[in-house]
């Protein structure tokens, strides 16, 4: 590997062996290389831009394009081979370039760092996963509204404190987590416009001396703008920070709504069935189905969780401008890409498959006494304070429990004992039906709402489509 001279005794292999760590050590080509059709758009334009400004001959650029254009074409067909000597994937394209073209080769490096090279690099890369990110959520969205239309009317019990509270509709609950999604996806629009920012024409650090004509490279890579200030184009990575922190943020909200489709198919909940073909049986327990895909993706959410941290410590205490700790950057920002995508696809494919137990759900919110409040709301309504209400209906409630009965399952003289007030008309307030379409407000859980705003949901979606996303 290293080509260090040798020394007579232990010396030259003393040399040898550390060399040879130190560049092990030190490089990032098998992690970079992932870089590599960025770093050739990025030199594209960059001798673009140098033959248009007369830095660079029209003979080199074209020199440059075509061979730069062939090494891509000699790595996606894996012929390229990675040199660790060579550090990155920077130079190892650039040594190559230089192999096949000759001397316009190394005259692509003027007015130009690998520092602005790799943060437009990095922009770049980040800039294409955040839109296929986008385009992932828009179709999960886009399930997810079907989903709750289609079931605006199935009543489930809601829950808090996972004790069953009062009943709710599904396409509510559903169109909650679409709530907590749309966030997660204005999140990643709003940080794209600080992702797409370009680096190229700070140098090293302060700029270059060569008459760049830096908006117009910015134009051929879709840049909105180049950078203002060359020490900070160089050394700031919080797009990568922001980007982690927004996928965990959606990491967060994926775990959550996999600890419920875990719940939820458990034989104790039986709210849904999860399809076979996204779970797994036991080697052991011929009965099991384990809700493996749920599972994988709560679980992934540590490792997203912990880039942002390695992340943000990477960044913390850095001096301007760039250093070599930004190297580590890459790794916790592929991963956390690869894994929300992975993510994603899981979720797209397996949440409109789910299979509904609608009653299920519905004795669900039955057995818990989930129209407890619409009693004392009921009574409420004939004149008794809510405070005196809540407390008839827990006697009520405790009798029930005793009993192993619902309140609508009670005779009318017996709920007439906790208050003369209750009349025939009671039992329409303790129906489950009666309770969610009393819930009719505006984001309330009434099916006649919930269609409303699965309604707007398919709006919002068609929107974004419509005004070509993002
Ligand atoms: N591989 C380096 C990185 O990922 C490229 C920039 C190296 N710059 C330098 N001055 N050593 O950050």
């Amino acid at each position: 590997m290293s080509d260090a001279p040798t020394n007579q005794s232990w010396g030259g292999r003393f040399t040898e062996s550390t060399d040879a760590f130190v560049a092990a050590f030190t490089a990032s080509v098998g992690f970079d290389q992932r870089l590599y059709r960025q770093d050739i758009a990025g030199s594209i334009a960059h001798a673009r831009m140098l033959a248009r400004v007369g830095v660079l001959s029209e003979d080199d650029c074209a020199a440059i394009i075509a061979g730069l254009e062939a090494i891509r074409g000699e790595i996606e067909r894996g012929e390229l081979v990675w040199s660790v000597a060579l550090e990155d994937v920077h130079m190892n394209i650039e040594a190559r370039l230089t192999e096949r073209i000759g001397d316009a080769g190394k005259r692509l490096h003027t007015g130009r760092s690998r520092n602005d090279q790799v943060a437009t690099d990095l922009r770049l890369y980040l800039r294409d996963a955040i839109d296929a990110i986008l385009a992932g959520l828009r179709s999960l969205l886009g399930g997810l509204a079907e989903l709750a239309a289609r079931e605006a009317g199935t009543i489930m019990p809601g829950f808090t404190h996972l004790q069953v509270a009062q009943p709710v509709t599904f396409g509510h609950h559903l169109l909650a987590w679409f709530e907590m999604l749309k966030r997660d996806y204005e999140r990643l629009v709003d940080c794209r416009k600080r992702v797409n920012i370009m680096p190229l024409g700070a140098a090293a650090l302060a700029g270059t001396p060569y008459p760049l004509d830096r908006p117009y490279t910015a134009q051929l890579l879709g840049f909105a703008a180049p950078s203002a200030n060359s020490l900070d184009a160089v050394s700031d990575r919080d797009f990568a920070i922001e980007f982690t922190a927004a996928a965990a943020i959606l990491m967060t909200h994926f775990s959550r709504i996999a600890e419920e489709l875990v719940l939820w198919s458990s034989a104790q909940f039986a709210f849904i069935d999860l399809p076979d073909r996204f779970c797994t049986g036991s080697s052991i327990m011929p009965q099991k189905k384990n809700p493996d895909v749920p599972e994988l993706v709560r679980g992934k959410t540590g490792r997203v969780n912990g880039h942002l941290v390695a992340l943000l410590t990477l960044m913390k205490s850095q001096p301007l401008a760039y250093n070599k700790d930004n190297q580590e950057d890459k790794e916790p920002l592929f991963d956390t890409v690869d894994t929300v995508i992975g993510c994603l696809r899981a979720f797209s494919d397996m949440i409109p498959a789910i299979q509904p137990r609608r009653e299920q759900m519905r004795q669900a919110a039955r057995r818990g006494f989930a129209t407890a409040t619409d009693l004392a709301d009921y009574l409420v309504r004939k004149g008794v304070p809510f405070r005196d209400a809540h407390e008839v209906v827990g006697k009520a409630v405790r009798l029930g429990v005793e009993t192993g009965r619902d309140l609508a399952e009670m005779a009318l003289s017996e709920l007439q004992q906790f208050s003369p007030l209750i009349q025939d008309d009671v039992f329409a307030a303790l129906a489950l039906e009666g309770s969610v379409a009393a819930r009719d407000v505006l984001g309330g859980t009434a099916p006649r709402r919930v269609q409303d705003a699965a309604a707007a949901a398919q709006g919002w979606l068609a929107d974004l489509t419509g005004a070509a996303a993002p």
